[in-house]
Order: structure tokens, then sequence, then C-alpha cells
């Protein structure tokens, strides 16, 4: 019998995590959950409760009232805040941009990290975010780190956000990634760091393919 583990994928903005970990869960019949998504989700709530972002009581306290369901479609992940489907409004350039500030709180992060432990708890996952290997899947049987250069993964945002219709100049996506690199790494609480025990994966050169392929082979051989 195949062995049901928890695969770990972390990295900064635009490095493909999401992509591949969608078609890697895909191909092993696994559930794929984005916590990136959670963060988001939970900014969006903030900002039309016109919370402010650093109010960490608030916050919390918002949270234990809030409904944030991840729920697979054949379109996707779909994502729903008390029952809204927020899917596409959780990507646009003004959560985007106020996302880490809420993902900096030890509060939010709190809750949320409970939430997808519990959502992991019986393995056969794919799990992507920043702190997935380091906090939240601790025992993952295969954790990945992937990045790019920061030039390639503007690139790849900027085909992502054509795709939504959303706008976007490609100098301007290249700072903000670099600006968001930064403040995911040197948060104080989870910052964005490399497992000890994590597979390092350069993706600049590769296809999304391509990287699918290397982590499920890897899956693969972990699952025997
Ligand atoms: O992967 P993403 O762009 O959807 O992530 C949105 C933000 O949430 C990003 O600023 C990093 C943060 N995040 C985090 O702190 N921890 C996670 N496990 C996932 C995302």
């Amino acid at each position: 019998m195949k062995k049901n583990i928890q695969i770990a994928i972390d990295g900064p903005a635009g490095a493909g995590k999401s992509t591949v970990a969608k078609i890697v869960a895909e191909k092993l019949g696994f559930t794929y959950i984005d916590t990136g998504a959670m963060y988001r989700a939970t900014t969006y709530k903030a900002l039309k409760e016109n919370i402010k972002l650093d109010d960490e009581k608030k916050l919390e306290e918002m949270l234990l009232r809030t409904n944030i369901d991840l729920k697979p479609s054949p379109n996707g992940q779909l994502v729903f805040v008390d029952g809204e489907d927020v899917t596409e409004k959780i990507r646009s350039n003004e959560i985007t941009a106020n996302v880490p500030q809420v993902a900096a709180l030890g509060k939010v992060r709190e809750i949320l990290v409970a939430k997808q432990k519990e959502l992991a708890k019986d393995g056969a996952v794919v799990m992507d975010g920043r702190d997935i290997g380091t906090h939240v899947l601790k025992d993952a049987e295969l954790k990945i780190f992937m990045s790019a250069s920061v030039e390639e993964r503007a690139r790849r945002r900027q085909l992502d956000n054509e795709k939504r219709g959303i706008p976007s100049d490609f100098e301007k996506l290249k700072a903000e990634i670099a600006l968001r690199d930064q403040k995911d790494m040197e948060r104080e609480i989870s910052p964005l760091v490399q497992a000890n025990d994590a597979i390092y994966l350069d993706t600049t050169d590769l296809t999304i393919d391509e990287v699918a392929e290397k982590i499920l082979s890897m899956a693969k051989e972990k699952m025997e």
C-alpha cells in the first residue's frame, strides 16, 4: 500500500509553488492546500470591516468568528470567506500589497496554522506557503524549497495577471516582489526560510511540468 504522505512546498512569491503544487496534488490524488489564500482571505475580511491591519487583538477577534474554506473545483481551488466566494477578489493588487502586514502578526498565524495542521492531519496533502516545512508540517515526509530569479518571477506574475485581466508593469512588479520577499524573510515570526531538511529547487530555467515531474518522482519514492 502506498503511504499517504505530507508534501510541504515553500518559497518566495512567484516561484511557481501553487501551480506546481496543484499539478502534484492532482497526479497523486492528494488534497492541495494554498495557505497564502488563507492569509489573503483574512486580509480581505479585515479591509472589508475597516479593521486596522496592525490591530492584532481586533484581527484575532475577527478570525475567531470567520469561516475560511478552501474547496476543490474543476477550475481549481475556490476560496470562501463566510460563504462568499472570494477566489478572484483575494488576488487584487490591494490585497497583495497589504497581506504581508497581516501575515506578520503572531495571533493571526497561530489561528491559521492550527487550521492548516488540522486540514493536513490525515496526510495525502500538498501544502504550499512560506513556513510549511519549518512550522506547520515539521514532520512532512517531503519538503521542497522552490525559488527563481526575481526577473523570472516578475515575468511569471505578469503573465498570471494578464490572464486574470489585471494590468501590471514589469519593473513595478519586480520591485514589489523584491519588497515582499524582504518583508517575508525579515519578519520576526515564522520568516521565510528554507527548512534544514528541505530540498532546494531553482526553477528559473525549468518549465512547470519539469518541476512537477521532479517533485512527483521524489514523492513516489517517499510513498513506497
Ligand atoms: O503565496 P501568496 O502570495 O498567496 O501569499 C500571500 C502572503 O501571505 C505573502 O505575503 C506571504 C504570506 N504567507 C505566509 O506568511 N505564510 C504562508 N504559509 C503563506 C503565505
